[in-house]
């Protein structure tokens, strides 16, 4: 019964115990590396085994700090043994994002417990120190995904913050980090951002707060003149964000299922 386990699931995310008050942001970023591995060409990697339980995948540096979600989550496994992780982690994510305040998303399960030797290779998830915009195609393509696809996966980091002891990046993207909106364009757009002076790796600070961060990758949104575009329409009209959100999530989620 998927409604009980979602319903833990969102038991947890309304614990203000942790970080910025949720534990929302890193499930969602959890269902996303879980999914993101998936390559059109190959047809291996996606959400279907959760390989990323198995050491190989754990300990890619893109998944560094994820071991927290997977271990709160594993408290939900225990009280519902009869779901898969890949079940797991994705609900999880669906339930950030609703939560949060974000669109519905469409959610079916069948994912399957994968053995290690399904774990995908390292350096499929995107760097985020490149700020081209070519990097950001080459991944999101092999998953699949087209140019409006990317830009309103994206969207996402209006949800939580970089940490020093995980990525090396530090801070959040928007004033709201546990909130779903379309902050992530409308900061992009609205604000000045300049590079951040410091000893940790390259990042931009809005220049009159510098309370908020954006990545190299993130600049690219809006530096890409196809990107920007739909920064544009995204920034503009929420309601068109949660649209096209919602879809673009689902596809994430069932990547390799
Ligand atoms: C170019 C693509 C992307 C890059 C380079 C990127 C990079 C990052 C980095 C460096 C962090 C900080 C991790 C930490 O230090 O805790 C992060 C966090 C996060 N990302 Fe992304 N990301 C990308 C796309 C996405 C997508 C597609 C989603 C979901 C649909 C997503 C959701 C999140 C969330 C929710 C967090 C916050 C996690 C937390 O607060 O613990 N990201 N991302």
């Amino acid at each position: 019964d998927y409604q009980k386990v979602y319903n833990a699931i969102a038991a947890i995310i309304e614990d203000e115990n942790y970080d910025d008050g949720s534990y929302g942001p890193v499930f969602l970023r959890l269902a996303w590396h879980a999914s993101g591995t998936y390559d059109i060409n190959s047809k291996d990697g996606g959400s279907n085994y959760a390989t990323m339980r198995y050491k190989p995948e754990a300990g890619h540096g893109a998944n560094a700090g994820l071991g927290i979600a997977r271990e709160r989550l594993n408290r939900v496994k225990d009280q519902f043994p009869e779901i898969s992780y890949g079940d797991l982690w994705t609900l999880a994510g669906v339930a950030a994002i609703q939560e949060l305040g974000g669109p519905t998303v469409n959610w079916r399960p069948g994912r399957i417990d994968g053995e290690e030797n399904h774990s995908p290779p390292d350096g499929r998830l995107p760097d985020a120190g490149r700020a081209d915009g070519q990097h950001s195609r080459d991944v999101f393509y092999k998953m699949g995904f087209n140019d409006q696809e990317i830009v309103a996966l994206l969207g996402a980091h209006a949800l939580g913050r970089c940490h020093r002891d995980r990525s090396g990046f530090d801070g959040p993207w928007t004033a709201s980090p546990t909130v779903f909106t379309n902050a992530f364009y409308t900061e992009l757009l609205g604000r000045k951002w300049v590079e951040r002076k410091w000893s940790g790796p390259k990042q931009f600070e809005d220049k009159e707060s510098k309370s908020l961060m954006m990545l190299p990758a993130d600049m690219a949104m809006a530096k890409d003149k196809e990107f920007r575009k739909w920064v544009e329409v995204y920034a503009k009209d929420e309601k068109k964000f949660f649209e096209d959100f919602a879809k673009v999530a689902q596809k994430l989620f069932e990547l390799g299922v």
